[in-house]
């Protein structure tokens, strides 16, 4: 019998923000570059994408980021000169990012209209397929990653899936908020079901506690809802309205993410998930307590 749920294979990573809460550092680089211990962003996003088995990448960029596409690119002059010096090392670390030619692309958002134009904009590469999406300034740490455990789900499952977790209720307008309807089974722990969902409301009209957290497996019919181009929170057009307008079509749940997050949009996000990381290198961490006691 063959299996009627499509293979997740691309993933589409919105990084045309402006970062303008890391301005002045982000006034010539993207956010996305600014390292997080010794790796850009935007990679541990790329690294958790190809630890689920996902093959193709899909960056929505704006303005000023091509720095990103050096990245995921050969930079020949440091190669050859660490070749010639026998830094093989640090030639592998250089060359890791690297995929086999075309599985990368980028597709330009021209105009800032929000999370669900992002995402819209790069419908022609995604098609008529299942696909992910990840914010890359939620960076989340945990083994096995968020999107592996999404996938399994999504394997058993089909339909929508996205990660959510518990926030203190007074935090529920900075997050898509979901209400919850029948806990499911499946062979990697349990999953909810999706009765609703509403972008950023407030603590007196959320449905619950639970807030998407950035990860998201959708079906390609999305497009067409975010292809009417309704404004919403924000005066932006929102990838959770999009959704909403999905529920009660098609299978939609939510898989509890219980691992470390941080959300590196923010300096007190992206200063604690350094020093965390530093702290369990064991050769940084001694050095960082005799420095921060
Ligand atoms: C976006 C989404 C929101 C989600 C959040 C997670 O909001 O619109 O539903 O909860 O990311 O970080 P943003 O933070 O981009 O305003």
């Amino acid at each position: 019998m063959t299996n009627p749920i499509k293979p997740v294979r691309k993933i589409v990573l919105p990084v045309a923000g402006l970062g303008t809460r890391f301005l002045p550092a982000t006034k010539a680089i993207p956010k996305e570059m600014l390292p997080v211990l010794d790796r850009p962003l935007i990679q541990y996003a790329v690294e958790e994408a190809l630890d689920a088995g996902i093959q193709d990448i899909i960056f929505v960029t704006g303005r000023n980021k091509q720095v990103m596409e050096d990245h995921f690119d050969h930079a020949f002059e440091l190669e050859k000169i660490l070749l010639e010096r026998g830094k093989t090392e640090a030639l592998a670390i250089s060359q890791s990012m690297l995929q086999e030619e075309g599985r990368i692309s980028y597709v330009r958002q021209m105009n800032p209209h929000g999370l669900g134009h992002a995402v819209w904009c790069a419908r022609e590469i995604v098609g008529d397929e299942p696909f992910a999406v990840a914010l890359p300034d939620e960076l989340l740490q945990s083994k096995p990653g968020c999107l592996k455990k999404m996938i399994d789900v999504y394997n058993e499952l089909g339909g929508n899936i996205i990660a959510t977790l518990k926030v203190p209720d007074q935090e529920t307008s900075n997050y898509g908020i979901v209400a919850l309807g029948h806990t499911v089974q499946t062979t990697g722990g349990h999953c909810t079901e999706v009765k609703g969902l509403v972008e950023k409301p407030k603590p007196s009209e959320a449905p619950s506690n639970d807030a998407i957290i950035g990860r998201y497996i959708l079906q390609p019919e999305v497009m067409q809802a975010l292809s009417s181009k309704e404004i919403g929170a924000g005066g932006e057009i929102q990838l959770t309205d999009a959704m909403a307008k999905m529920i009660g079509h098609q299978a939609f749940h939510t898989v509890e993410y219980t691992g470390g997050r941080y959300d590196c949009g923010s300096k007190i996000g992206w200063l604690t998930a350094n020093i965390v990381m530093a702290m369990e290198d064991p050769e940084l961490a001694q050095k960082l307590k005799d420095v921060i006691g």
